[in-house]
């Protein structure tokens, strides 16, 4: 298995730490356009080997695309962050030329791979990535509700009291601070909902707390969040490696799913060898579905300037 991560800032450095440590590659290549910047990282990483006792081989390139060939994953992390005040869908004039050309690079050299899409507005940035490969919709898959779904189980356990790990917990919609949709009627705590549990206005904090969760740490920090980006990303990583067939809330392309046609998307999704197996369209209430319809006419309109970017 050869997986690659393209961009060696925070975030794509964590994820390709996070692939190492579970071993889920023999081979990791981790490429950055800054010079030196990825070998450094990756061989700062394969000093951990002997430490933490992994076998995949990290090797780090300035943009030698050459040296991803045959990669059955490709982790597209590439673009600025956000910095404090920032909205995630204020990066797309930068970050859309960027994405669209590492997208043709990768291609060039591994044409049947599968793409995870991290960079922001990743809801956007996912959509120009599965325009512009031509590949089948399950191999075009967007980073955001791993990510916005393990920081909704932060948040609901922090009310809770509880370990973050016993609950099951599910964001749809896009990775917006205003167009994500943190699905309480379905949070549970071993089972139990939480909405038994939990009173209206502590559901309404946790539910905000999530919304904003992002532009929360990029506000304390001075820059977007990695940790938990990195890890979101691994898993899903790791269920695809792995045919686990994880249901894990992603960007996916919708094709008449929950109303909507034409527009990446978060909802959950069934990941396996084949990227994004199945897509479970279940019923909304009128409540969820008029807000979900509500966050795709958002992620259209920053989709629209693509187009005027000449992008598309
Ligand atoms: C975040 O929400 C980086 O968009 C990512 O932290």
């Amino acid at each position: 298995m050869k997986i690659t991560v393209v961009g060696a800032g925070a975030v794509g450095a964590t994820c390709a730490d996070n692939i190492a440590r579970k071993e889920l590659a023999e081979e990791l290549i981790l490429l950055d356009i800054k010079e030196g910047f990825a070998e450094g990282k990756a061989i700062d990483m394969m000093q951990t080997a002997a430490l933490l006792g992994f076998d995949t081989k990290i090797k780090g390139v300035t943009n030698d695309y050459s040296q991803t060939a045959g990669s059955e994953v490709v982790v597209i992390t590439s673009g600025l962050p956000r910095k404090p005040g920032m909205t995630r869908e204020e990066l797309i004039g930068i970050n859309a030329g960027i994405v669209k050309e590492v997208t043709e690079n990768i291609l060039h050299h591994s044409p049947d791979t599968i793409i995870i899409v991290v960079s922001n507005p990743m809801d956007t940035m996912n959509y120009l990535t599965f325009k512009t490969s031509g590949l089948d919709k399950n191999r075009i898959l967007g980073m955001g509700g791993a990510l916005d779904s393990s920081r909704f189980k932060y948040y609901l356990s922090l009310e809770l009291g509880c370990s973050p790990s016993d609950l099951n917990a599910v964001v749809i919609g896009g990775h917006g601070d205003t167009t994500m949709i943190p699905l309480i009627r379905h949070a549970t705590w071993n089972s139990i909902p939480v909405t038994e549990l939990l009173s209206k206005a502590q559901q309404d904090k946790v539910v905000a707390a999530t919304m904003v969760g992002g532009a929360t740490l990029t506000g304390l920090i001075g820059t977007s969040a990695w940790y938990a980006p990195g890890a979101g990303t691994a898993a899903m990583v790791e269920s695809i490696v792995r045919d686990e067939k994880k249901l894990i809330s992603s960007g996916v392309y919708l094709d008449g799913e929950y109303d909507q046609k034409d527009i990446s998307l978060v909802v959950p999704v069934i990941l396996g060898k084949n990227g994004a197996e199945k897509i479970l369209d279940f019923k909304l209430t009128d409540e969820e579905q008029a807000a979900f319809s509500k966050s795709a006419d958002a992620v259209r309109s920053m989709n629209n300037v693509l187009a005027d970017m000449k992008l598309l």
